[in-house]
């Protein structure tokens, strides 16, 4: 099959390393980068460590509106489609980059498969929410991480083209794990499990002045270190709010992912409206505190080791300073073997769907 997969920002190239291997040893890929994300150490980074083949095209959008940004990648993601005429296109997660790549595929009649389908905050105010919607709905191919995801798309009305396959992001960390970078740790003069990791990137809290002083400064009342890799949209919002980090605070730029692997496995909380790293801190034993009012991923949250403090300074601070939680931590989101399951479902799709199983 040939296969068209649509990347552009810093989680995709990650999840992408874990699906390409498997696709690229049975089928033809073609792998476009939006350019979304652009920076070195936002998207160069990614492809150098895990060893992503590099893109075959790079559309080289940028940063601009949603609009803006959404329809430069559309109709550029037309033209590569109207050439290549896939078999499938692959989309990732939630970002603007996913939206394009669906709407353009499901507007020529190419069939779409969505890794990371039916995940849900119900808040519609933040634009993964959309993006995450409307994909959904223009998908033939729903690639589920868990249960939960499958419910929620069955409350929607989508019930066949549902794969259960479990999370990518497993597959990224046990492959990456072995070789995470430690030198990380020496470099920053940090010792394990004595600092806090910190990230802050979502619009509702970089956008929002007063959420994004609320973060920093419970940030900034920890009693340890903080470890603090900023996004680049966060380094501009901090920077407008003319807001100077106490001296065990420790702004530095975004690291790589066998960097931030190190990084996450070692701190002794980590803090961060990532929907990524929430999963990560989970899988590596590590408690989290999610800097949002409602998460995605419910199940950390239900088994204790997930806390959501929103923007509130005195609840970042209680929920970073409680001691490690002593529930079991079950086994979330599948076995990091879900891109095996992706490549699977993508392959027997039209035999399924003559049997009528999962057909839309
Ligand atoms: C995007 C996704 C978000 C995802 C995140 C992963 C959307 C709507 N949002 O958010 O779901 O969680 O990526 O990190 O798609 N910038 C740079 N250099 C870069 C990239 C961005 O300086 O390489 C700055 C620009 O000022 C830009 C801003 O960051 O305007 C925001 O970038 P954008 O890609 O629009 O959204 P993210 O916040 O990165
Ligand atoms: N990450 C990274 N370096 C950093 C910050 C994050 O490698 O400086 C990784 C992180 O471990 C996770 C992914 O990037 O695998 C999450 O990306 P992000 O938080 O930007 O997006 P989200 O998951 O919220 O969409």
């Amino acid at each position: 099959m040939n296969i068209v997969t649509i990347v552009g920002a810093r989680p995709q190239f990650i999840k992408a390393a874990a699906i390409s291997r498997v696709l690229r040893s049975r089928h033809r890929e073609v792998l476009v980068h939006t350019g979304q994300h652009y920076d070195p150490n936002m998207s160069a980074v990614f492809f150098d460590e895990l060893g992503i083949p590099p893109p075959d095209v790079n559309l080289a959008v940028g940063s601009a509106s949603h609009g803006a940004q959404t329809g430069a990648m559309l109709a550029k993601i037309e033209d590569v489609l109207l050439a290549e005429r896939p078999d499938w296109v692959l989309v990732y997660g939630d970002t603007n980059s996913t939206l394009a790549g669906a709407l353009a595929a499901a507007k020529l009649h190419i069939r779409v498969a969505h890794v990371e389908a039916g995940l849900r905050s119900f808040n519609r105010a933040m634009p993964e929410e959309i993006n995450r919607i409307v994909t959904d709905h223009v998908s033939d191919l729903l690639l589920c991480p868990s249960q939960t995801a499958i419910d929620n798309l069955a409350r929607e009305g989508i019930t066949s083209g549902v794969a259960l396959v479990g999370d990518v992001m497993a597959d990224a960390l046990r492959l990456a794990a072995e070789r995470a970078d430690h030198s990380t740790l020496e470099t920053l003069g940090i010792q394990e499990g004595a600092y806090a990791l910190a990230t802050v990137h979502r619009a509702e809290n970089t956008d929002e002045p007063g959420r994004l002083r609320g973060i920093l400064s419970g940030l900034a009342t920890l009693s340890i270190p903080v470890i603090f890799p900023v996004h680049p949209r966060a380094r501009r919002a901090i920077a407008a709010l003319g807001w100077t980090p106490p001296p065990q605070m420790r702004l530095i730029d975004p690291v790589g992912y066998l960097g931030m692997v190190a990084l996450m496995r070692s701190a002794r909380v980590i803090l961060t409206d990532s929907g990524g790293i929430q999963k990560e801190a989970y899988w590596l034993g590590v408690p989290c505190v999610t800097l949002r009012d409602e998460t995605e991923w419910v199940e950390t949250v239900t088994c204790g080791w997930n806390t959501l403090v929103g923007a509130d300074p005195e609840r970042i601070a209680a929920a970073a300073h409680q001691p490690r939680p002593t529930t079991p931590r079950p086994p979330l989101y599948g076995d990091g073997f879900a891109a095996e399951r992706c490549v699977t479902a993508l392959e027997t799709w039209n035999v399924e769907r003559k049997r009528g199983s999962i057909e839309r």
